[in-house]
């Protein structure tokens, strides 16, 4: 009975999270060891991430190296749908996320074979799951913009588009400290005009894509991975949505596939970073 109060107020100071997702972090073992101050007392700390232990690597050596390679980028294009990089680097990009189950699966998964991918989160799903955004930074991967509430923005008035991009920059950096560097827009539906005055106010190029396996529509985890394998090239920004259980199941395949075929994963900004990019 005590134990089932503890949750309640548990989740109750929790106030963003979903009720399964306190439900889960309360009943661990261990959690409640750690913390003895009665939960109502406790000040709500976002994203307090007791749980999160770094996964071991999986593979004896690391199959793609690390990419010491610049990620600063002063380029005039404001859009950006592939780099032009002559080398085999390519950028998976996921959408969406954070998702409390997916994306830290997914992130096992890139860890065990030391790439480095792009987030484009969702602000709402930020406040919810900060401590996935923590470690999707501490592990090296780069996060990028793709609105608060996820909606069409072409729809939006300029003080709405403004809104979005401001209040999942700020989510991002109470949840991580750092600050996206582009933008993404849902659907990729964006005008011209917002393009332009998001890059002068954000600084953030809209990313589209050169690779798109509509994983969206559940084809099934073989036929995204074809999809994404098959149609391969040097500079590929490929589209991908965490949000997915499928699509996750997909990676390890569609990873190994381009590492066998000897491509290289980098993020974005290194993408848009390269010699040779507008
Ligand atoms: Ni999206």
């Amino acid at each position: 009975m005590k134990r089932r109060k503890i949750l309640q107020l548990s989740s109750g100071a929790l106030i963003a999270l979903p009720a399964c997702s306190a439900k889960k972090d309360a009943l661990t073992p261990g959690v409640a060891k750690t913390n003895p101050v009665p939960a109502a007392q406790k000040p709500v700390k976002m994203g307090a991430n007791t749980q999160y232990r770094p996964p071991a690597y999986v593979n004896k050596g690391l199959r793609n190296p690390n990419m010491n390679l610049p990620s600063s980028f002063n380029g005039k294009t404001a859009t950006h749908s592939r780099g032009l990089s002559s080398s085999p680097f390519v950028a998976m990009t996921f959408d969406d996320g954070p998702h409390p189950q997916n994306t830290p699966r997914l992130l096992d998964i890139l860890r065990a074979r030391n790439i480095k991918a792009t987030f484009y989160v969702i602000g709402g799903n930020v406040d919810r799951y900060p401590h996935i955004v923590r470690r999707i930074v501490a592990e090296g991967h780069e996060i990028g913009n793709h609105t608060y509430t996820h909606r069409k923005l072409t729809n939006l008035g300029d003080s709405e588009v403004k809104k979005e991009m401001q209040r999942t920059q700020d989510a991002i950096v109470r949840a991580a400290g750092v600050k996206p560097r582009t933008m993404r827009p849902p659907y990729g539906a964006l005008l011209q005009r917002q393009r332009s005055f998001i890059f002068s106010d954000y600084g953030y190029p809209t990313i589209m894509w050169s690779i798109d396996p509509l994983d969206w529509k559940r084809p099934g985890p073989s036929v995204v991975k074809t999809r994404i394998v098959s149609k391969a090239h040097n500079g590929a920004i490929i589209l991908a949505h965490d949000l997915h259980a499928p699509t996750v199941d997909a990676m390890p395949g569609t990873f190994d596939g381009l590492l066998s075929r000897g491509y290289k994963f980098i993020t974005v900004s290194q993408l848009l970073a390269q010699k040779g990019q507008a």
